[in-house]
C-alpha cells in the first residue's frame, strides 16, 4: 500500500490513548503460557509481531483465546507440547530470539522461521550464549531458520558485550527452566520489562546493576494489564513538536526508565513536555504526556543512552531535521541490525526529502533547521518505524510525499494512522 501525506497547516489538537507495548506484550503471552493456572492479559497489542509470538504459544498447545479485542485469557498447565509445524515469527526479532531461549531446553525439537528481512538478521547473539548453556541450534550462517534440538541445559555466568534486551531475555528464560543459577550482565542497561514481569510472577530472579541472576522458577499466573508503548507515543510526541500551534495530550503511555531515553533527550533539547498522572500497573510504571510545539536545539546522543531510545533514533532524526545546530548520533551501530538498515534507510530518505544528514558507521549527523521539501516517493524499506518516522517528515514537507510500502506500520501501530487522523484538525 502507498500512502499519500499533505502538509498539516493547523496542528495537532487533542488527547489520544497509546495502544500497548509491544515488547511488554510478548512478553506478558510467553511468560502466562509459561505459568502453571489461567492467566490474563488485559489490553494486548494487535500489532502483527506481538501475534507472532501469541500464535507460537497456541502451536506450542497453550490454550490461549480472546476475551474481547484486546483481552485474552491463557491457560496453561506450565508445559509446552511438541509443535507440529515450523513455527513462524514473520518480521518479529523478539519472539524468534525470545522463544529461542524457551524451546532450547525443552524435551522435544523444534524450528523457529522468519520473513525475509528476519531471516537476514544475526542470530549469533543467542545462539553462542545458548550453547554455552548446553542448546543444540542448528543454522546456516547464524541466520534463520534456527532448528532447535531440545536438551538438559545448565546455569551460566555470561558476559555480553552487546546491550540488548532480547539476548538478555532469550537466556533469563532458558535459566527458568534450567537447574542452577544462569547470571547475565550487560555493557549498559537495556529494557528490563523480562525481568520486572518474571518478578511480578515470583520467578527466583535478582538484578545487582548491569548483572541479572535467575534460577529455575514456578511461575505464578497472573492478571497482567500491558501500559501503552511509548515507542508508538514518540511519533506523536515528535509530531507535535515540530507541526507550529500543535497542544496535544497522550494517555497511558509506559514510562519505564529504560525506554524513556527520548524524553531524556527531549529535555535537553529544550521541548515542552509535561508528565501528568503517573502511576504503576503490573509492576511498570505509566503516565500520560502533554506535549506543546517547541522550538528546538541540536544536541549529542551517544553512550548508555542508545538502549533507552533504540527504537526511537528514525524519528529523532526527523526531529533533528527541525532543531537549531548539529545533531550527532553515536554509538548506534546496532540500528543497522534491525528490521532494515535503519541508519541508511533514515538518512536515505531524509536526504531525498531535503533533510541536511549525513550517514556514519555508527549513526548520523544532522544540521537543521532545515526546510523539507517533498513532492516525490520516498520508501519505508518495509520497515514499520521507517513508514512512520516518514509520516511525520511528510507533515512538514511543503508539498505532499508518497510513502511506499505504508502497511508495514501495522507490525506494530495498526491503529497508527486513525490515532492521528482524530488529532490534525
Ligand atoms: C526489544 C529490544 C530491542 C528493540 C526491539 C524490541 C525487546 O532490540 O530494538 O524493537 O522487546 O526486547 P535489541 O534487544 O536487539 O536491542
Amino acid at each position: 500500500m502507498q500512502k499519500i501525506i499533505n502538509k498539516n497547516q493547523n496542528g495537532l489538537k487533542g488527547a489520544i490513548t497509546i495502544p500497548a507495548d509491544k515488547s511488554i506484550s510478548h512478553r506478558a503471552v510467553i511468560l502466562c503460557s509459561l505459568a502453571k493456572g489461567k492467566s490474563i492479559i488485559k489490553n494486548f497489542s494487535n500489532g502483527k509481531d506481538p501475534v507472532s509470538s501469541l500464535k507460537i504459544c497456541k502451536s506450542l498447545g497453550i490454550d490461549i483465546n480472546y476475551i474481547n479485542s484486546n483481552e485474552l485469557s491463557i491457560i496453561s498447565d506450565g508445559n509446552l507440547s511438541i509443535p507440529l509445524e515450523n513455527l513462524y515469527c514473520g518480521n518479529s526479532g523478539t519472539t524468534m530470539r525470545l522463544m529461542a531461549g524457551v524451546l532450547a531446553g525443552q524435551n522435544f525439537n523444534s524450528t523457529l522461521t522468519g520473513d525475509e528481512s528476519l531471516s537476514n538478521r544475526p542470530m549469533k547473539r543467542i545462539i553462542e550464549p545458548l550453547s554455552l548453556m548446553g542448546a543444540d541450534i542448528k543454522s546456516k550462517n547464524n541466520k534463520s531458520p534456527l532448528k532447535i534440538y531440545g536438551k538438559k541445559l545448565h546455569g551460566i555466568n555470561y558476559k555480553s558485550e552487546l546491550a540488548s534486551a532480547q539476548v538478555k531475555s532469550s537466556i533469563l528464560l532458558a535459566g527458568l527452566m534450567t537447574d542452577g543459577t544462569t547470571s547475565f550482565t550487560e555493557p549498559t542497561l537495556s529494557r528490563n520489562h523480562t525481568e520486572l514481569m518474571l518478578s511480578y510472577m515470583n520467578a527466583n530472579i535478582t538484578t545487582n546493576g548491569l548483572e541479572t541472576s535467575i534460577s529455575k522458577s514456578e511461575l505464578e499466573p497472573k492478571t497482567i494489564e500491558i501500559p501503552g508503548d511509548i515507542s508508538s507515543a514518540a511519533y506523536f510526541i515528535a509530531a507535535a513538536l515540530i507541526v507550529p500551534n500543535s497542544e496535544i495530550i497522550l494517555k497511558n503511555v509506559g514510562l519505564n526508565p529504560t525506554r524513556t531515553g527520548i524524553l531524556e533527550i527531549l529535555q535537553k533539547m529544550g521541548a515542552n513536555i509535561e508528565i501528568l498522572n503517573q502511576k504503576n500497573i503490573s509492576n511498570e510504571p505509566v503516565g500520560d504526556l502533554k506535549i506543546k510545539y517547541s522550538q528546538l536545539k541540536s544536541c549529542t546522543i551517544q553512550g548508555s543512552i542508545i538502549p533507552k531510545l533504540i527504537d526511537e533514533l528514525p524519528v529523532i532524526a526527523v526531529l533533528a531535521t527541525q532543531a537549531e545546530g548539529t545533531t550527532i548520533i553515536k554509538d548506534a551501530q546496532d540500528l543497522r541490525n534491525k528490521e532494515s538498515d535503519r541508519i541508511k534507510a533514515i538518512v536515505n530518505e531524509l536526504k531525498k526529502l531535503g533533510a541536511d544528514i549525513e550517514e556514519t558507521p555508527d549513526g548520523m549527523i544532522i544540521h537543521g533547521p532545515q526546510k523539507l521539501l517533498g513532492g516525490i516517493n520516498v520508501d519505508s524499506y518495509q520497515d514499520h518505524r521507517i513508514a512512520m518516522s516518514l509520516y511525520v517528515a511528510g507533515l512538514l514537507c511543503s508539498k505532499e510525499i508518497l510513502i511506499q510500502d505504508f502497511d508495514w506500520v501495522k507490525i506494530s501501530f495498526p491503529e497508527f494512522e486513525t490515532l492521528f487522523d482524530t488529532l490534525l484538525t
